[in-house]
């Protein structure tokens, strides 16, 4: 069921929500084409432990109470320390002036995938619809195409995230059927 009001809202809806897989099949070119930040935005990658800490701070804003319990270590122990999936140069940190805006990274389910997956996408609430949230996820499509060789891009997203959705389905990719 979807929730009703705010559809985003950051805190997890207090009705049922149901997890999704989406798909983007095929990855072509244009899906990841023309890539392009507002003006002042630069691109950072991995950079090691200094970097999960930016990255808990980024989504502990940007999803709330919903990811309460990831911290830096989380990230490293559950994403960074496994080097057969996790490529420092797909994870993408996007910054304006000083300040951390927007995250996304790409993460291969197992070595050997075909479909790699875009995982944690999120945008500081005052910087959205501004087109980062889809540039990000082009980054990370981007990084898949050319670098894993993937065919497919998959994500898992909650049925609750409709302006997410709404950007996944704009992208080209379609809500898997149960
Ligand atoms: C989902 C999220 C990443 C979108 O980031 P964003 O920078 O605002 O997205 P964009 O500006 O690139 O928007 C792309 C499209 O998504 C849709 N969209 C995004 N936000 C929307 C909103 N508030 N209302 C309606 N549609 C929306 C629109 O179709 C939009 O295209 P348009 O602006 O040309 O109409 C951002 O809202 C976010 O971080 N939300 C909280 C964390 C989250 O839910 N992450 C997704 C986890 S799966």
């Amino acid at each position: 069921m979807m929730q009703r009001g705010d559809p985003d809202s950051l805190s997890p809806p207090s009705m049922d929500y149901v997890r999704l897989t989406m798909t983007l099949d095929p990855l072509s070119e244009e899906t990841y084409d023309a890539i392009l930040f507002p003006q002042g935005c630069t691109i950072e990658n991995w950079q090691g432990k200094e970097t999960a800490h930016t990255w808990e701070n980024l989504v502990k804003t940007a999803f709330g109470a919903f990811v309460a319990d990831w911290t830096a270590e989380r990230f490293i122990e559950s994403y960074a320390s496994h080097a057969d999936q996790f490529d420092p140069k797909g994870f993408f940190l996007i910054k304006k002036k000083n300040e951390f805006i927007a995250s996304a990274f790409a993460w291969l389910p197992t070595s050997k995938a075909d479909s790699g997956q875009v995982h944690w996408v999120c945008v500081l609430p005052q910087y959205q619809r501004q087109g980062i949230g889809k540039n990000v996820v082009k980054l990370v499509l981007r990084h898949h195409a050319l670098k894993n060789r993937c065919k497919k891009a998959h994500l898992v997203t909650e049925s609750f995230r409709t302006n997410a959705i709404a950007m996944y389905e704009k992208m080209g990719f379609k809500i898997n059927k149960f």
